[in-house]
């Protein structure tokens, strides 16, 4: 082995996955230099705290604080960052870039919002960009769309592309438990951030599915451009209900062509029980992809988490080490000067509903809302009353389930707010579409 070449590489963040990196590095050695045909050696580890205890040892690599000591040394051909966040995330990729480094990165919140410039800049330096790990952690679904799958026109993307809302929807269920209380436990047990906006609001999920519609369709959607929804105000009740009905709750990431238009949408979806998706629990991911060629393709895993996402960035490394990794970023750059597929206005979507209303106990209720459903063409397709529930000030509450025919987005959103304002409705407004 001794003959064989070597790459030096710098890692810059060397938290969960950045540790994970260096494990895998110490102890697959010889395998991945086989594999890479020359051996990577880790050369610089830079840290916020250079003097932190770590979990795996950094013995005999220059560690510090500073970017610059990578940026400056002619010796690193690759870095490999792995820092949360857009800033100093951009600055370092952009300097790395100019020095001369190729780079690898985890940052699914950096690419979605700079990863436009950053692979224009990368393309003009002649530069490679590897981000295997930022969508769907260990799952190879950039590798997927962007080599295994070029034989074939992409038709559509589905999936689940959150771990902590796909764990909390299903201990919900399993369990019988309200979401706050799974929520409490997913972030005991490090599933779930401190603060879990991102992942319960849609918004991780949402820049994933950016990142990956623009690899495989050409076109580049902003958030606002998604049809958004977050898991917040899902009940234990809507999940039972759905059981019920023949369904699993799940939040469904959505990028489909439909009539040469495109329809993104992350929200949470009734999904066939025996599908895929719902059978698809805890805090692991799916993704179904539909080629022309090669019809649907699934694959399902640890979307996040130490070792499966180190073991894509550390595949990101042999591939880079290869020449593989130069020759499929160009290929992507290419890629993206296609013609982008014009987006469905988000009013026109179309498909089945499940509603559901907590409404005052007294009459004409059901009445007033089939009234505003139907006078906003809405088609209902079964409705289920549960028992009365007493509250505190003696008032009956009743929860109403009314489950649609395939209706527009647009249509729903005008019978919603004429909805909202009828005085019998107490508490949240549930809609969810229905997975064909
Ligand atoms: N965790 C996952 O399962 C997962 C999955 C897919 C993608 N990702 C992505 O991978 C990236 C890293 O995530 P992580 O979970 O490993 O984060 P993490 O555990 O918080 O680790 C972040 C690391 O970055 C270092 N750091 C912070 N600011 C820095 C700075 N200004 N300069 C140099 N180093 C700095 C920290 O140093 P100290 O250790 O000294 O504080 C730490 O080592 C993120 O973009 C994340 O979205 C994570």
């Amino acid at each position: 082995m001794s003959q064989t070449p070597e790459i030096k590489i710098a890692l810059i963040g060397c938290g969960t996955v950045g540790s994970g990196v260096v494990r895998i590095l110490q102890s697959s050695a010889d395998q991945l230099t086989r594999r890479a045909g020359r051996r990577p050696v880790l050369k610089h580890v830079v840290v916020k705290n250079p003097e932190r205890q770590r979990d795996v040892s950094l013995d005999g690599y220059l560690v510090g604080s500073s970017v610059d000591a990578v940026v400056n040394d002619p010796e690193v051909q690759v870095a490999v960052h792995v820092v949360g966040g857009i800033q100093p995330a951009l600055d370092d990729v952009t300097r790395l870039l100019k020095a001369g480094k190729d780079v690898i990165t985890a940052n699914k919140a950096l690419l979605y919002a700079h990863g436009e410039e950053l692979f224009a800049l990368a393309g003009e330096l002649n530069r490679t960009i590897c981000f295997e790990a930022a969508v769907a952690g260990g799952i190879p679904i950039i590798s997927a769309v962007n080599t295994a799958l070029t034989a074939n026109e992409i038709l559509s993307i589905e999936g689940i592309l959150n771990g902590t809302s796909n764990f909390i929807l299903t201990r919900m269920y399993d369990r019988r438990q309200t979401y706050e209380e799974v929520l409490r436990e997913a972030q005991a047990r490090g599933y779930a951030e401190a603060d879990p906006a991102m992942d319960v609001d849609g918004t991780d999920a949402a820049q994933k599915l950016s990142i990956l519609t623009r690899l495989a369709f050409g076109t580049r959607v902003p958030l606002d451009a998604i049809v958004r929804q977050g898991i917040q105000h899902i009940e234990l009740l809507d999940l039972i209900v759905a059981a019920d009905l023949g369904y699993r709750i799940k939040l469904l990431a959505t990028s489909r062509l439909a009539k040469g238009r495109l329809e993104v949408s992350v929200q949470p979806t009734l999904v066939r029980a025996d599908r895929p998706a719902a059978l698809t629990s805890g805090a692991d991911n799916i993704i179904s992809i539909e080629g022309s060629a090669l019809g649907m393709l699934r694959l399902a895993g640890a979307g996040a988490g130490q070792m499966p996402t180190a073991s894509a960035v550390v595949a990101d490394i042999v591939d880079y080490a290869t020449g593989r990794a130069a020759l499929t970023f160009q290929s992507l750059l290419r890629m993206q000067q296609r013609e982008p597929i014009p987006m469905q206005p988000q009013e026109e979507l179309s498909r089945r509903y499940y509603l559901r209303f907590t409404v005052a106990d007294r009459p004409h209720v059901l009445a007033d809302i089939a009234d505003v459903l139907g006078r906003n063409a809405i088609s209902i397709s079964s409705v289920r009353q549960d028992e009365t529930e007493d509250m505190a000030d003696g008032t009956g509450v009743a929860r109403l389930v009314i489950m649609t025919h395939r209706t527009t987005e647009g249509r729903l959103r005008a019978a919603d707010r004429d909805i909202a304002a009828l005085n019998s409705l107490r508490g949240a407004r549930i809609r969810m579409p229905i997975a064909e």
